[in-house]
């Protein structure tokens, strides 16, 4: 299982903060942001870590995480020139992949439960999870039946079939860079991480599990205060690192 951080996008949304460094290297707490998604990853095992991001600040990435020997870990680093979407990440991933299985992770969320078992215990297919959240529209949502069957899968529908958000952590097996290259780009112009999901929903090899714990994407001026407090407050954010 290799992994991949992906840490690019502009963010404007929190502006001026990102004019002058990357969202995902801004302070959560005590640590850069990217230190919870690279901890999630770690936790579970993963070595081989690729880490994609934008050209304006990369050489920052380079300072702060280096080879990734301090943490004991293998790191690669990618630029994506521009944010074409998530599904990006397994078209640049591809050789580094090198027909493995991936766990991908967003730069800017930050996760309290451990997933080694979901992704030790992947095989083949797609896993990912799913959220109760209060504000469905900014985010991929999931709609199950009352048996806990997928009936469908959005990204950010005007009208939520359900609450239940899919965060940025998804485990996809080596068909998945062949399936983000056969993406058409959506409306608002990037190739969709839930169209991955759709492609697998379709063949019946996507596993969706429900995350217990708090799950933040940090990357509103609201959502960081409360990932950094998330961080401060509560005792069960096991850091490795
Ligand atoms: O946080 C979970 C959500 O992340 C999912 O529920 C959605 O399905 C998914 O599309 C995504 O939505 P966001 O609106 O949060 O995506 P955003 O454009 O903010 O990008 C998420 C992170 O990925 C962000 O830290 C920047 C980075 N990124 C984004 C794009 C589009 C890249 O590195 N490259 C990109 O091309």
């Amino acid at each position: 299982m290799k992994g991949i951080i992906l840490s690019g996008g502009s963010g404007t949304r929190l502006r001026p903060l990102t004019k002058m460094t990357s969202k995902q290297l801004l302070p959560v707490y005590n640590r850069p942001m990217i230190y919870y998604p690279l901890n999630t990853l770690l936790k579970a095992g993963i070595r081989d870590i690729l880490i994609i991001v934008a050209p304006d600040h990369a050489g920052n990435y380079l300072n702060l995480l280096g080879s990734g020997r301090e943490f004991g870990a293998r790191f690669t680093y990618e630029i994506q020139d521009e944010p074409r979407g998530l599904a990006d990440a397994f078209i640049i991933g591809e050789s580094f992949l090198d027909d493995e299985s991936v766990t991908m992770i967003l730069g800017d969320n930050i996760f309290v439960d451990d997933f080694s078992d979901d992704i030790k215990s992947f095989t083949s297919g797609g896993r990912i999870f799913a959220k109760e959240v209060d504000d469905p529209k900014r985010f991929g949502i999931v709609e199950f039946d009352e048996q806990g069957k997928v009936l469908s899968i959005e990204e950010k529908p005007e009208n939520p079939k359900s609450n239940y958000a899919i965060p940025g952590l998804y485990i996809f097996d080596n068909q998945v860079s062949m399936i983000a290259k056969s993406i058409e780009p959506s409306e608002r112009g990037e190739i969709e991480i839930t169209e991955i999901q759709n492609a697998y929903l379709e063949k019946e090899m996507l596993d969706v599990r429900k995350v217990e714990g708090e799950w933040i994407d940090a990357g509103t001026h609201d959502s960081l205060l409360d990932a950094g407090l998330l961080v401060r407050d509560k005792v069960d954010v096991k850091m490795i690192i």
